[in-house]
């Protein structure tokens, strides 16, 4: 299924065009880079060395990384000099409904590979079936939530749908109206939630 031209139509009139990157801090920068480059195969593609803090303009000394996704689009990490570190609010493993960070992978075989990865390589994860999408849930080095996830048969026609009724769904939680609305989404227990 293909999206609708109204669909097209949509993002067609959309000034913000796509993922640039995103950028997190990092202590341990090539830990950062086995997990980014080695286990999920997204090449660093430039190291910057930067010694003006641009918030302060002072004196600073970090690295500024990207790693490629296909689209071009990268993921970021700073890591200052030690002595140099600013200390962050982020202190362990961030939740996921805290902060996460959401990349496409081209299949639901894609997302098990991560996951036999994943497990040969001693990282904790977890899988969920959204019903518009399908998941794996994995914390990079430095404890951001990383979600990989796959498009499934049923995404546009549920995407599609939801569309049509978004600011009205909106309208109605505020106002108090909590039952789901996600019939097909599966829970780890392969459970729905209705
Ligand atoms: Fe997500």
């Amino acid at each position: 299924m293909n999206v609708s031209q109204a669909t097209l139509d949509r993002r067609s009139r959309i000034r913000v065009r796509q993922f640039h990157h995103h950028a997190f801090r990092t202590r341990d920068m090539e830990a950062t880079r086995h997990f980014w480059e080695d286990i999920l195969e997204c090449p660093l593609v430039g190291t910057f060395v930067e010694t003006t803090d641009p918030v302060t303009e002072g004196p600073s000394n970090y690295i500024h990384t990207f790693f490629e996704m296909a689209d071009g689009s990268a993921l970021a990490f700073f890591q200052f000099q030690e002595g140099l570190y600013k200390e962050s609010e982020i202190h362990g493993n961030v939740d996921p409904f805290d902060h996460h960070i959401a990349l496409e992978v081209e299949s639901k075989d894609a997302v098990m590979a991560y996951k036999d990865r994943f497990e040969s390589e001693g990282y904790p994860h977890m899988l969920i079936d959204h019903g518009y999408c399908y998941s794996i849930y994995v914390h990079d080095p430095n404890g951001m939530q990383v979600e990989l996830t796959t498009k499934v048969p049923e995404t546009i026609e549920i995407m599609e749908r939801h569309a049509k009724t978004a600011h009205e769904d909106l309208k109605r939680w505020l106002a108090g109206v909590t039952e789901a609305n996600n019939e097909r989404r599966r829970l780890r227990s392969g459970e729905s939630v209705n």
